[in-house]
């Protein structure tokens, strides 16, 4: 079990970051928010009591997310990281495309304690593919700062993410 200390890391680290991070707890039935930071509720528009205690997919409304929900609930259930396109909508009903990195964090391998969720908005302006290895850079160093991966990242795996993240910007660009 993750103790109060490592905890109060991870939210300090939250804090400060400038992407959307959120932290939720996998050993409870519904998978709640426990944490949402700065950078996500100014993304969504939402407040923190508005969100803690909610599963994530309160952001899908009545959205047609099946294949890529299937696929989110895969990558939890085995305990590893995804990187998926999802429709959400902010507090104030505005749709946009979420490019959703999930990390699992604490725990064992394979039955993480959390998952960490950064959301990356696409389609606003500059949102291309310069932006999003911009935004797995920070992910994979706020990461390493929670001690979720090894202290240093191997720089190979960082590229993998960002990579993987480019080919997802790209074929959803090409879909427009
Ligand atoms: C999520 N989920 C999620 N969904 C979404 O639409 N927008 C989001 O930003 C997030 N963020 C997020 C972060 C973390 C850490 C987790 C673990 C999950 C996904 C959502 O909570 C849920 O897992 C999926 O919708 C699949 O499950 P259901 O809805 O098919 O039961």
């Amino acid at each position: 079990m993750m103790d109060q200390k490592q905890f109060d890391k991870i939210r300090a680290v939250f804090e400060r970051s400038g992407v959307a991070l959120t932290l939720v707890d996998m050993s409870l039935p519904e998978q709640p928010l426990v944490l949402a930071n700065p950078a996500f509720l100014g993304l969504t528009g939402y407040t923190e009591g508005q969100v803690l205690g909610l599963n994530c997919r309160f952001l899908q409304c009545d959205d047609d997310n099946t294949a890529t929900r299937a696929e989110i609930r895969a990558a939890l259930a085995a305990g590893r990281e995804a990187q998926v396109i999802l429709r959400n909508h902010r507090a104030d009903g505005s749709p946009f495309d979420n490019l959703l990195f999930l990390h699992p964090v604490g725990g064992r391998p394979g039955a993480p304690e959390y998952f960490l969720g950064s959301q990356f908005e696409l389609g606003h302006c500059k949102a291309g593919v310069g932006a999003v290895i911009g935004h797995t850079d920070q992910l994979s160093r706020e990461l390493s700062r929670i001690g979720a991966v090894s202290e240093h990242m191997e720089m190979g795996s960082r590229r993998q993410l960002a990579e993987m993240a480019a080919a997802l910007v790209r074929a959803w660009e090409s879909r427009r």
